[in-house]
C-alpha cells in the first residue's frame, strides 16, 4: 500500500475529477418520496446521511437544478427509502421520473407520503429545516417512524451500482 498522499488539485478547476474523488466514498442508494398538490413525487439520491440519534435527525440534498427541487423543499413530510439490492429498476425509474407511482407497489402514510414496498429500510420524516448549500439545498428531517427489512442494500461506488457484501 502506498503511503504517499494522492495527487492534489482544486475542485473548481477540475469538476469532473472532483466528482470522481467524491465517488470514492461508497454510499447506499435511496428514493425520497413526498406528497404535493399535484400528486406524489420521488427522486433517487445518494446524499442521504444520518445526523443525530437523539433527537433522531437525517439529511439529504436536492439539487437546485432539478425540476423536483421546489416540490421537495416545500414538503412538510417525506420518506427516505434505502433501496434493496434487487430494486435497481426502482432506482432507475426515479432517476428518470418524479412520478409513475401507479406502477410502484406502495401505500400512503397518514401524511399522504408514498411508502414503497420491498426496501431495506424506510425513514418517515417531518421537515425540521432547509439550509441553503451552494447548488444544492440540505433538507434536515426528524424521523418519526422507521421500517426495516431483511434485504441487503443496493450500493453506489466509483460511479457504479453494486450489491452490498
Ligand atoms: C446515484 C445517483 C445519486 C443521485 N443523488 C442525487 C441527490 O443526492 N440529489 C439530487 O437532487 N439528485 C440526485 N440524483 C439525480 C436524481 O436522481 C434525478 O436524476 C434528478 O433530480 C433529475 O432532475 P430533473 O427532475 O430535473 O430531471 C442522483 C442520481 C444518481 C444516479
Amino acid at each position: 500500500m502506498s503511503l504517499t498522499l494522492p495527487a492534489v488539485f482544486e475542485p473548481a478547476g477540475d469538476p469532473v475529477r472532483f466528482r470522481k474523488a467524491l465517488g470514492r466514498f461508497a454510499t447506499g442508494v435511496a428514493v425520497v418520496t413526498a406528497q404535493t398538490k399535484s400528486g406524489p413525487v420521488g427522486v433517487t439520491v445518494n446524499s442521504f446521511a444520518s445526523v443525530s440519534l437523539a433527537p433522531p435527525l437525517v439529511l439529504w440534498s436536492p439539487a437546485k437544478a432539478s425540476s423536483r427541487h421546489s416540490a421537495f423543499v416545500s414538503a412538510g413530510s417525506f420518506a427516505v427509502h434505502v433501496l434493496a439490492a434487487g430494486q435497481k429498476p426502482v432506482c432507475d425509474h426515479f432517476i428518470r421520473s418524479a412520478t409513475g407511482f401507479d406502477i410502484m407497489a406502495h401505500t400512503l402514510n397518514e401524511s399522504g407520503v408514498p411508502l414503497l414496498k420491498g426496501c431495506a429500510a424506510i425513514f418517515e420524516c417531518m421537515r425540521e429545516a432547509v439550509h441553503d448549500a451552494g447548488d444544492h439545498s440540505i433538507i434536515l428531517g426528524r424521523v418519526l417512524q422507521v421500517h426495516t427489512g431483511e434485504s441487503s442494500a443496493l450500493m453506489f461506488r466509483d460511479g457504479q451500482f453494486e450489491r452490498a457484501g
